[in-house]
């Protein structure tokens, strides 16, 4: 995100003395990524923000995973996963989908305020299905709802404080590295591009620095490891309040995207899916299926053709309206199907004939392409349906 921004109380030049009100220093971190080599910004600290006082072992949540074995597509029920039982929240409540070396994706419907945390493994993307939530970060807080992309740089120390009388539901895409608007609708500079689906004046970000006087802290770490997946996590107990920052300027903080103000691109004939992506990462994509008129041609098919992208794994997550290709499948709100490379996939039976003449999609699904396959994480193996693979057949294996 090259889109500079300054927010509160920063020195006129960098790297030089920034004084307390009682003459004091504060403490300048850069926050980087790609070593010194690509975006950062610079944060201004009451305290030291390397200090620590403790440290123990955070148990994750489960994250083995299962094969797709043998390889079906698959309709998992997101919303079978929280019925019922104590609030959780955001952050340990997380219950694993989809995996794999290069990203994972969890469910949560979080109730209750999250501990201080922070990814140090991988920028996440956080999408808000329903409900609100604020969340604070060392720049400054974000409020999100429905629809919202909530993009946290790596090690980026945050909390989700649901707000609303609603539990929040976020599909979390936790990348194991950078989540990024397409290079293609990028500058040379990193300015978005007249033909982008989306400005930067789409972005929301932090505007205010967020300080919290407290002291011995806990911030939960997920990091490296030699658990499930490379993971690792562990408490730090810090002296003082993570959220001390007077001010920051730079080109990286977290910000928030909503899906209403992704421009669909239309044409007379079917766009391929790249048309629908808002964000790429290493190895994966983000893409977004939003309410658009479809396509003129008089004689125009608007539903997808079969496809076969055979170095791909697909994930739709169906987040609302009525998904055309999918009818007669019992997908429908919180669904995700999983299309794996090595399958040929596409509407369901009758889906073509009934699109013919149609001028608009009322549709809203969030789509995950992954180059390496996906593997099941706990949550993905509890609310597989079980039935899907058979449903363009309309007959499975019991006849
Ligand atoms: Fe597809």
């Amino acid at each position: 995100m090259a889109h500079y921004r300054s927010v509160g109380d920063v020195p006129r030049k960098r790297h030089t003395q920034h004084r307390r009100p009682d003459g004091g220093l504060y403490y300048e971190e850069l926050v980087g990524e790609e070593g010194f080599s690509s975006d950062s910004s610079l944060l201004y600290h009451a305290g030291l923000p390397s200090a620590l006082v403790d440290a123990r072992t955070w148990h994750l949540p489960d994250q083995e995973t299962m094969p797709n074995s043998p390889l079906l597509p698959r309709h998992l029920r997101l919303h079978d996963l929280f019925d019922g039982g104590a609030p959780v929240d955001a952050v340990t409540g997380r219950r694993l989908v989809l995996a794999n070396a290069d990203v994972r994706i969890s469910y949560v419907v979080a109730a209750a305020a999250s501990p201080l945390y922070r990814n140090a493994v991988g920028d996440e993307c956080v999408y808000v299905e329903s409900g609100s939530a604020r969340v604070e970060t060392t720049f400054g807080h974000l409020d999100a709802a429905q629809g919202d992309y909530v993009v946290l740089p790596r090690a980026t120390t945050h909390r989700w404080l649901p707000t609303g009388n609603e539990p929040v539901r976020l599909y979390c895409i936790e990348a194991n590295s950078h989540v990024a608007p397409p290079k293609r609708y990028l500058s040379r500079y990193g300015q978005l591009l007249e033909h982008a689906p989306y400005s930067e004046r789409d972005l929301r970000a932090p505007s205010a620095p967020e300080v919290v006087e407290q002291s011995d802290v806990e911030v939960y770490v997920k990091h490296r490891g030699r658990g499930p997946g490379g993971l690792a996590g562990t408490v730090h107990v810090v002296p003082e309040h993570p959220f001390d920052v007077v001010g920051w300027d730079g080109c990286l903080y977290p910000y928030a995207f909503n899906i209403s103000d992704f421009e669909p691109i239309t044409g007379r004939v079917h766009q391929p899916p790249p048309v629908h992506q808002v964000f790429e990462a290493h190895n994966f994509v983000i893409c977004n299926f939003v309410p658009r008129k479809v396509d003129y041609h008089p004689l125009a098919v608007p539903v997808p053709y079969y496809h076969s992208n055979v170095d791909s794994d697909e994930v739709m997550f169906y987040v609302g309206g009525d998904y055309e290709a999918r009818k007669g499948s019992g997908i429908g709100q919180g669904s995700v199907s999983l299309h794996p490379g090595g399958h040929s996939h596409g509407p369901q039976p009758g889906a073509v004939e009934r699109s013919l003449g149609a001028e608009f999609f009322d549709e809203l699904a969030v789509m995950v392409d992954t180059f390496r396959p996906l593997e099941f994480g706990e949550g993905g193996t509890a609310c597989d349906d079980g039935a899907y693979a058979w449903s363009w057949s309309g007959r499975g294996p019991a006849g």
